[in-house]
């Protein structure tokens, strides 16, 4: 059983000690479901083009990608998603102010910085009701590659640097290390 399958299954697994129904149990699995497809969706949009980028035109180019196509990527990704599902990224570090935490989703992530804090292994997965209409499910974003640091930790190249500061200058999205929570990607179901 792979890690992403038992986390469902935990969650599965908890909410029949609690007593949920079983028809509940079903719309569970179809909001996980909807989440993974739907965070894979972005983020194999968003990783394949930042490759591209990365690999003809290095990080200069690649942050030109970034700056202009992420966000409107995400806006392309969302219109394919079935009607009331729609996904983002959120960082409490963000670079894109857009990209601030709404509501909960605040508590939720400092909620997993603390755990990780703790040594605790992140989750793969999350599920929150917000209410008996809405869902949100989490996948929690690590940094896991060393390119993420080009942009994401303590900067050395000075034009990236200077171009960062320029478009962003409120960033708060650098000096992370391998490991570090970045953010999550939020699907947001509503019923
Ligand atoms: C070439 C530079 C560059 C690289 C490499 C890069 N990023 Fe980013 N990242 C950015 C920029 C620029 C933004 C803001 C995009 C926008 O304006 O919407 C961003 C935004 C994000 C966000 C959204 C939250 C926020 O801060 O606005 C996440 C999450 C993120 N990056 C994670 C990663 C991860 C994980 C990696 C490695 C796989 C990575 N990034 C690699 C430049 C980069």
């Amino acid at each position: 059983m792979n890690i992403l399958k038992s986390v469902t299954y935990i969650t599965l697994s908890v909410s029949l000690l609690f007593g949920a129904s079983q028809q509940e149990n079903k719309q569970l699995q179809n909001i996980v479901k909807t989440g993974q497809k739907s965070s894979m969706l972005l983020l194999k949009t968003l990783g394949s083009n930042m490759k591209r980028n990365m690999k003809t035109g290095g990080p200069m180019q690649a942050l030109d990608f970034c700056t202009q196509k992420a966000y409107t990527l995400t806006e392309e990704v969302n219109k394919k998603l079935p009607k009331g599902v729609t996904v983002k990224r959120i960082s409490t570090k963000y670079r894109n102010p857009a990209n601030q935490p709404q509501g909960s989703e605040q508590e939720v992530l400092v909620s997993l910085e603390k755990l990780q804090s703790l040594h605790v292994k992140l989750p793969k997965q999350l599920v929150q009701k917000v209410d008996e209409h809405t869902y949100k499910y989490y996948k929690p974003l690590v940094i896991n590659k060393q390119v993420c640091l080009k942009c994401h930790g303590n900067i050395t190249n000075k034009k990236l640097k200077d171009a960062i500061a320029k478009r962003y200058p409120q960033d708060k999205a650098q000096h992370y290390k391998m490991g570090d929570l970045r953010g999550a990607v939020v699907v947001t179901i509503k019923k």
